[in-house]
């Protein structure tokens, strides 16, 4: 496994996205949506950074596979708990790759009439984009050509616990759990 972002990396760019969203909004209230579970711990660091009254939800992406590689995202905002109408709403997505997760949730929350949809990430891999749609706030850069791990991101559950960012090599796609 090869080190792509270090601990202390990750927490300089994450406090640099909550001034960023803390500029954007000024305090005023906002509903993070986080796309779970990739998200769970930027969600976390988000909460911790932003000074405003916040409303959490999560949606669970339900990734069905197409062959062996991961099919296109199904997510279904009937999760929601919350109404957003009339709040300003901030998708809390992992990684922004094809771009299709947030091109498929955006115009159902939409039609939800809330104040505003905008979305941050943590990673926007380069030249994978296929969806007329950009994250609004990028924490970091990584290359399309590589599965990354760690800080809530997972291969087949496991490395979710990293505190860094790890690019997954094949050797450690082998199992070491019992
Ligand atoms: P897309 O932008 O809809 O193509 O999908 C992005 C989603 O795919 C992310 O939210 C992750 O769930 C997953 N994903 C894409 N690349 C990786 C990776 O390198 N590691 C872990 N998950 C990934
Ligand atoms: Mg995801």
């Amino acid at each position: 496994m090869k080190v792509l972002l270090t601990q202390e990396q990750l927490s300089e760019g994450i406090r640099r996205l909550g001034e960023q969203i803390q500029q954007r909004y000024q305090g005023k209230p906002l509903t993070l949506i986080g796309v779970f579970s990739g998200s769970v711990m930027l969600l976390a660091d988000l909460i911790r950074l932003l000074d405003m009254p916040l409303r959490i939800e999560v949606l669970e992406e339900r990734r069905g596979l197409r062959g062996d590689r991961p099919g296109p995202p199904a997510i279904n905002i009937d999760q929601l708990r919350c109404d957003v109408e009339g709040r300003h709403v901030l998708l809390v997505d992992d990684i922004y790759a094809t771009g299709q997760t947030l091109w498929e949730l955006v115009p159902q929350l939409d039609e939800l009439n809330p104040a505003s949809v905008h979305s941050v990430v943590l990673l926007r891999k380069q030249g994978m984009q296929t969806a007329p749609l950009s994250p609004n706030f990028v924490g970091f850069e990584i290359p399309g050509d590589v599965y990354v791990v760690g800080y809530g991101l997972d291969y087949q559950d496991r490395y979710r616990n990293l505190p860094y960012l790890a690019v997954l090599e094949p050797q450690d796609k082998e199992a070491r759990w019992p």
